[in-house]
């Protein structure tokens, strides 16, 4: 379908991420059909686009608009998504004698979990493809996040997770109006109960980086977080992955920010440190050299249920991020989760997601073993709110 109306959007292509092949970002697309690999949205970055025309904007991810892939205004489906405050962690900073420790809480988001904004998106996306209805094989957080969008859309939702996921997600999913499947199995599993259910592919699968906009909407995170940096940027990000759009969308909006000027050329970019969990740490394991990539990996079930994601089809764009940014890769094991939990709670107020726990752990990690210095400015991000994950941390006290 050919869009043809004005717009301030400055989209201009789709590149295949394995052979850089042109797509057009004027029809609707899945994987590159030359590599079956994720496609990537490019922009004009030489328009003259002003940082100072921001301050008046709207407090949600949308202020980016014109670097945002939704050509009409009027297909933009939002929930108020994007920008998330981020908190100074001065009791845990003194407790272990850190100059600056940072938290960019994404639990705030509508549906409480940085999905929303990837979601917020492709739903968008979708609408403006004149799509009727979305699937997605989901470890909890992004199924809720597509059942919130697509009924803003009037769009007919399908969910499928693992049966181990917390009632939470399951119950939101049916309040919002989806339709839910339990599948026994991660989300690999998952993925291939949602194929047959759509095998008339009457639906739009928007599994992670399958489709070109949730990417999109996660970059946003790097927007803000150089804006709220007053276009700086901290030493480390410290994020918790597992199919890698946020690290790998972060990383995209720092490009970006650099190719328009926004970031000056003399502001240096930050390590990229990608957490997982010790249940199932795929890209822990090929950036280690102990597996040629993932595509063979079994992962276990994990508390942090978004990090349950054996074989990302991201791989190589994540390892990219953390050559490119000379970052690292660690894994987390449940038992230390709990405890961050525990010690972000009590010591700074912020009821954080397991996959946020992990992260603070890996931090002490770092500083422990020297790759991260006490005086580095260290930003945190928490992806979620922790209040779903109650059922995993019962009997946990
Ligand atoms: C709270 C939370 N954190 C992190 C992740 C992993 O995100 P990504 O797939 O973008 O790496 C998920 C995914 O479900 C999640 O729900
Ligand atoms: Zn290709």
């Amino acid at each position: 379908m050919e869009i043809t109306f004005k717009t301030t959007s400055r989209l201009s292509s789709l590149v295949c991420s394995a052979c850089s092949g042109y797509f057009s970002a004027f029809e609707s697309h899945t994987l590159s059909k030359c590599c079956s690999m994720p496609l990537i949205a490019q922009y004009e970055l030489d328009a003259k686009l002003f940082k100072e025309d921001l301050h008046q904007r709207a407090g949600t991810m949308w202020r980016y608009r014109e670097l945002l892939p939704v050509i009409s205004d009027a297909n933009i489906v939002s929930l108020g998504e994007g920008f998330t405050p981020i908190l100074d962690l001065t009791n845990l900073a003194n407790k272990y004698n850190l100059k600056s420790l940072l938290l960019k809480d994404e639990g705030k988001n509508p549906t409480g979990s940085f999905k929303a904004r990837g979601l917020s998106m492709a739903i968008s996306k979708a609408k403006e493809f004149g799509v009727s209805g979305c699937i997605i094989p989901t470890a909890g957080n992004a199924g809720v996040a597509m059942a919130a969008y697509c009924a803003k859309a009037g769009m007919k939702a399908i969910v499928v997770m693992p049966k181990h996921t917390p009632r939470a997600f399951q119950e939101e999913c049916y309040w919002l109006g989806a339709e839910v499947h339990l599948v026994d199995g991660l989300i690999n599993d998952c993925a291939v109960k949602a194929k047959e259910l759509n095998k008339n592919n009457e639906l739009l699968d928007v599994s992670t980086l399958k489709e070109p906009y949730r990417l999109e909407g996660k970059k946003t995170m790097g927007y803000e977080i150089a804006e709220q940096f007053n276009w700086q940027l901290p030493d480390a990000i410290i994020y918790p992955a597992g199919g890698g759009t946020g690290l790998i969308g972060i990383w995209k909006a720092f490009a970006e920010l650099k190719a328009l000027g926004w970031l000056d050329a003399s502001v240096k970019l930050p390590k990229m440190v990608a957490v997982q969990a010790a249940n199932c740490q795929p890209l822990v394991d090929t950036f280690l050299g102990r597996q040629v990539n993932a595509k063979q990996y079994i992962g276990q079930p994990t508390l942090a249920n978004g990090l349950a994601v054996p074989r990302p089809i991201g791989e190589p764009l994540m390892l990219q991020v953390l050559k490119e940014s000379n970052g690292t890769a660690l894994s987390i094991s449940e038992k230390d989760m709990v405890a961050g939990i525990r010690e972000i709670g009590s010591s700074e107020g912020i009821f954080v997601a397991p996959e946020g726990a992990a992260v603070w752990m890996a931090a002490r990690q770092l500083v422990e073993i020297g790759y991260l210095s006490s005086n580095e400015q260290i930003l945190l991000l928490n992806t979620g709110s922790g209040q779903k994950y109650i059922e995993n941390l019962t009997d946990k006290h």
